[in-house]
């Protein structure tokens, strides 16, 4: 089968035909992570929220982040459709997988990996406050916010990243490189 991924060396990937570049290493991602945990285990002390897990792109995220937590936690996923091989958002946004757990009462966290446009968090939200939870919040690992279109309140952010397309620690390029454990961007030198 034909590789879309090569690494070349430590900082440097090509995938689908184009270079990326390490942007954010792992130490610096589990270190971030670890903070929003410190910080989500302080707020939610004595409560038990669920994390809802975006997929497919939270998932790394979440297992880091939930692995950080102090506190009682459950967790739960939802799916919504993706880029497809795209690198810029199609602004359309359909739930292929819903959640199972019953939200009544309950205090929601939702997990993303990265918001853009802002328009699959505000698709979220509104499916979330349908099922009257006791309180809705929302962590994202990282925040594209010059490219953020609908105002989301977003409660815990990683990092707030300029509008450039990003790879790897769950985020893919046509479904690949999601396992990348380092965050890469597109080389602004090759587009
Ligand atoms: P939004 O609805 O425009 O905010 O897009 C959010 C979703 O688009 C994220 O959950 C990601 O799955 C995907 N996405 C946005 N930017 C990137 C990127 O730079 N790399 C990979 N996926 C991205
Ligand atoms: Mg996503």
């Amino acid at each position: 089968m034909h590789s879309h991924l090569t690494l070349h060396d430590d900082q440097t990937i090509t995938l689908r035909g184009e270079r990326f570049k390490v942007y954010l290493d792992r130490e610096t991602l589990q270190q971030r992570v670890a903070e929003l945990g410190e910080e989500i285990s302080r707020d939610y002390d004595g409560k038990r929220p669920i994390l809802i897990g975006v997929l497919n792109g939270a998932f790394m995220f979440l297992s880091d982040l939930m692995k950080t937590l102090r506190i009682d936690c459950e967790v739960d996923f939802l799916k919504l459709s993706s880029y497809g091989a795209e690198k810029i958002t199609s602004g359309v946004v359909t739930e292929l997988k819903k959640i199972d757990a019953d939200l009544e009462g309950r205090h929601v966290l939702v997990v993303e990996d990265i918001i853009d446009t802002g328009l699959s968090m505000q698709y979220i939200m509104d499916i979330m406050y349908e099922q009257n939870p006791a309180s809705v919040r929302s962590v994202t690992l990282l925040h594209k916010y010059e490219a953020t279109e609908v105002d989301v309140p977003v409660n815990y952010v990683g990092f707030r990243i300029k509008n450039r397309f990003v790879v790897g620690y769950g985020l893919d390029y046509g479904q690949v490189g999601r396992n990348l454990p380092d965050l890469y961007v597109l080389d602004p030198n090759t587009d």
